[in-house]
């Protein structure tokens, strides 16, 4: 059974994200070189596409197989486009492939997931809908979120909902988990979604009680947060004196990171007392541009996910 929907018209449409903001952020020169490590549906990259000049070259990846053969499509034919398919944490590799280490202009990352992931892919990432638990943004390759969740110590599980998910309640949900797996493995959505109702103590207002489990686990599945942390120093090292790293986060995990590793590569940390020469031999490789972006209260009111959105923007400094 394939958990790929790559049929155009049966999937929910994609609205980019903060697209005004990002095309401005990235500065776009009509015969520049660009990277955007989430396709998706080509959101941006199709929008950054069309500012190129016959000399511009785009290079769009993503992990997921729909959004490759989307990209194919949309950009198959076209000389300045190259699609590739696999994660961004070995965008380092790509550009290295291409010898384009210290020449691209901006690097985009729109973080999370896409609209037809969460809702017609059937690969489980919605806790609204009934679908196999599989949750890989590229079912090729790992293990689907089911298998994990099926045979992980109950700490292990605990441990991640803490983590990833920022579940006050994980240790009751991971009980609830092991002890529910011991009578049919947890298989599909539906049933995690009313096994995490069960195991919270409380309702909340505005959310979901499993909105938490599944962005954990979601999170767990594809190492989100370690293909993040291998993709930032590879933009950098991509990136030409003066070329854009531009980054959209969906929550505070991933901005976190964003935040630190930008602002490590920007400011100079406090100098030990005993070492006051160490603040002197800093050498920032990136310029912070601005404060963090948040869309705009008409973008948030025509599309809900736009919402927990943050972009953050930096500059190359010459090596
Ligand atoms: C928010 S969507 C991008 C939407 C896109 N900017 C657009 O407007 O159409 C995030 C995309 O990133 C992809 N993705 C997530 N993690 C990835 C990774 N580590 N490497 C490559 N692609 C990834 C997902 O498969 C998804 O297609």
């Amino acid at each position: 059974m394939s958990f790929v929907n790559v049929d155009p018209r049966s999937e929910a449409a994609h609205e980019p994200v903060m697209l005004g903001e990002v095309l401005q952020q990235l500065a776009i020169r009509a015969e520049g070189t660009y990277i955007d490590g989430t396709y998706g549906r080509g959101g941006h990259a199709l929008p950054v596409l069309q500012r190129l000049g016959t000399g511009g070259r785009l290079l769009v990846m993503d992990r997921d197989p729909a959004a490759i053969a989307h990209a194919r499509r949309a950009l198959g034919s076209d000389p300045r486009a190259a699609v590739a398919h696999g994660s961004f944490g070995a965008l380092g590799e790509q550009v290295e492939r291409r010898g384009w280490q210290g020449t691209v202009d901006g690097v985009l990352l729109d973080l999370g997931l896409s609209t037809p992931q969460l809702e017609s892919s059937g690969r489980g990432f919605s806790f609204r809908r009934d679908e196999p638990l599989d949750m890989r943004f590229d079912p090729g390759s790992g293990r689907a979120a089911q298998d994990w969740l099926n045979s992980a110590p109950q700490q292990e599980i605990e441990r991640v909902l803490r983590e990833y998910g920022e579940e006050r309640f994980a240790r009751r949900v991971a009980a609830a988990v092991v002890r529910e797996r011991q009578h049919a493995p947890i298989a599909d959505s539906g049933r995690l979604r009313e096994l995490v109702a069960g195991a919270l103590p409380s309702r909340e207002r505005d959310k979901h009680p499993a909105t938490r489990t599944f962005q954990a686990l979601r999170i767990q599945t594809n190492d989100e947060l370690g293909e993040l942390r291998r993709a930032l120093p590879a933009a950098t090292g991509a990136l030409r004196t003066g070329g854009r790293l531009v980054v959209i986060s969906f929550h505070s995990l991933e901005d976190r990171i964003v935040k630190r590793y930008l602002r490590a590569e920007s400011l100079a940390p406090p100098a030990p007392v005993e070492l006051p020469h160490a603040r002197a031999a800093f050498r920032p490789r990136l310029r912070l541009v601005g404060r963090a972006l948040k869309p705009g209260a008409a973008e948030v009111a025509r599309n809900p996910r736009a919402r927990s959105a943050v972009l953050r923007v930096a500059e190359r400094l010459a090596a």
